[in-house]
């Protein structure tokens, strides 16, 4: 874009160069607010082959180890959310395969992060998920760290040739914020996280999410590999068979949908969305249930839309960039006609799915069991913008549950109790793959072109597992 305004090398005045300049810097400044019309920018889709996406990937525990070790401490992960730790001493603690980290408010506002494990004999320091509290005190011998990691109190310290206060400290990963999420990265040798996130940090800057709170959060034991479901939420193939309400909110069909990858290593795919699938229905589909109350919400008339249901996407997102501002939804102004009404799922690598809607994201996070590879952790988390109209609005925009503002956080195991229709559909198939990846009777994939996504996430696991990256 900024090619528009290359300089050229011959007969160019000062006072031209100064115009040009000035050109540049007015584009870079308006930034977010190019046409918001036109579709996303693509990315730049690097060209490589399909994975065979065998069995052992997801069942031996020589390949779960070396992943580990290859993948998952040379990666930025996203641990938490920024406002959850709202003062200096509150902190959260996430469990990461083996590992435990503890996230903690500094007194200048910033966000540490630090092994959770204690530097006397190695227990583990803190055994609650979260909270707020000046230092962290071991159970077993009741050493104390503050909350920037240096210890202030150790029993008998005469006893110690030097008095450890004097010199341990807990030690600390690298830790960053974007979109509001707190990320780390055990390599200390990493590269940013901007660059680690590369495209995917201009998408998200549009909706201006660092502020939005948690409306859902349920954090699962279930019986398959991580990556079988990360590959699940890499393609839409799934959708018509395992979600059959979405045509009544998605169009599906892969050839009206949009795949990018991008050389980090991430993907996007956008989804059409407030309009019912004519793929599925047929030409002219009917105006849904949820549709129509989502048009009621925006002071749309669903009988103006009964006969022409397509129509119903562009009204909306016409009516809800006109009152969207006068309603509180500043961040409208930033965002593509597509990001009004589209959904729009980024597959962060390793293990992270977020699907952004005009004012609430869904975050699905698989972390891998402490030792078992057919084991994982899925978070099932939705995080948003408070409407002034309360939680209403969210529920008619998104397909995914909705709690109330600051819902507390479950922990259980799949199948005690339900996490809502779609989660509950997605992991019952996953599961059911798992047996059979274990299977001798299964090869290889045969994977369809909108599958792609899949093979391109192995493809990052295995450059990592052969030293290529980071
Ligand atoms: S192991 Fe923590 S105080 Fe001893
Ligand atoms: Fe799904």
């Amino acid at each position: 874009m900024l090619g528009d305004y290359d300089m050229p090398e011959d007969a160019c005045t000062i006072v031209q160069r100064g115009k040009m300049f000035k050109k540049v810097k007015e584009t870079l400044k308006r930034g977010l607010n190019d046409d918001l019309s036109l579709p996303a920018p693509k990315w730049d889709n690097p060209n490589f082959q399909s994975h065979p996406l065998n069995g052992t990937r997801y069942t031996s525990r020589t390949f779960f180890e070396q992943e580990w070790e290859s993948v998952w401490t040379k990666s930025w992960l996203l641990l938490g959310r920024e406002t959850e730790m709202p003062e200096p001493n509150s902190f959260q603690v996430e469990n990461i395969g083996p590992e435990s980290i503890i996230m903690v408010r500094q007194t200048d506002e910033s966000i540490k992060a630090f092994y959770n494990v204690c530097q006397h004999r190695g227990s583990r320091l803190i055994f609650s998920n979260e909270g707020k509290s000046e230092t962290f005190a071991c159970p077993y011998h009741g050493w104390e760290f503050a909350t920037n990691g240096k210890l202030v109190k150790a029993q008998d310290s005469e006893d110690f040739p030097i008095n450890p206060c004097e010199h341990v400290t807990l030690i600390e990963l690298k830790c960053d914020v974007f979109a509001g999420f707190v990320w780390v990265n055990m390599d200390p040798d990493c590269q940013s996280l901007r660059e680690y996130l590369g495209p995917v940090c201009n998408d998200w800057e549009r909706y201006q999410p660092d502020k939005w709170q948690r409306f859902t959060a349920m954090t699962v034991n279930v019986p398959c590999n991580w990556k079988i479901l990360q590959d699940n939420f890499c393609e839409s193939y799934h959708l018509p068979t395992v979600h059959p309400q979405l045509r009544e909110s998605h169009e599906e069909s892969y050839s009206k949908t949009t795949f990018d990858i991008c050389s980090e290593g991430h993907s996007r795919m956008i989804m059409l969305g407030a309009t019912p699938s004519a793929t599925q229905y047929g030409p002219k589909p009917p105006l849904t249930e949820g549709l129509a109350e989502r048009l009621r919400l925006w002071d749309l008339n669903p009988d103006d839309f009964t006969d022409r249901a397509l129509h119903a996407r562009k009204a909306l997102q016409e009516q809800m960039r006109l009152l969207g501002r006068e309603r509180g939804h500043n961040h409208y102004e930033n965002l593509r006609d597509e990001q009004l009404t589209d959904a729009h799922m980024y597959n962060i690598f390793p293990n992270c799915s977020l699907t952004f809607g005009a004012d609430g994201v869904l975050l699905q996070r698989m972390t891998p069991h402490p030792t078992d590879p057919e084991q994982c952790v899925f978070d099932h988390w939705y995080y948003a913008f408070t409407p002034s109209s309360g939680a209403e609005l969210l529920r008619a925009q998104t397909n995914v549950r909705v709690d109330e503002e600051n819902a507390e956080r479950q922990f259980f195991d799949y199948g005690q109790k339900p996490m809502g229709i779609i989660p509950d559909q997605d992991v019952a198939i996953t599961i059911g793959q798992q047996l059979g990846l274990r299977s001798r009777g299964f090869i290889r994939a045969t994977a369809s072109g909108q599958e792609d996504r899949i093979s391109w996430f192995h493809h990052i696991i295995d450059e990592y597992m052969q030293g290529q990256r980071p």
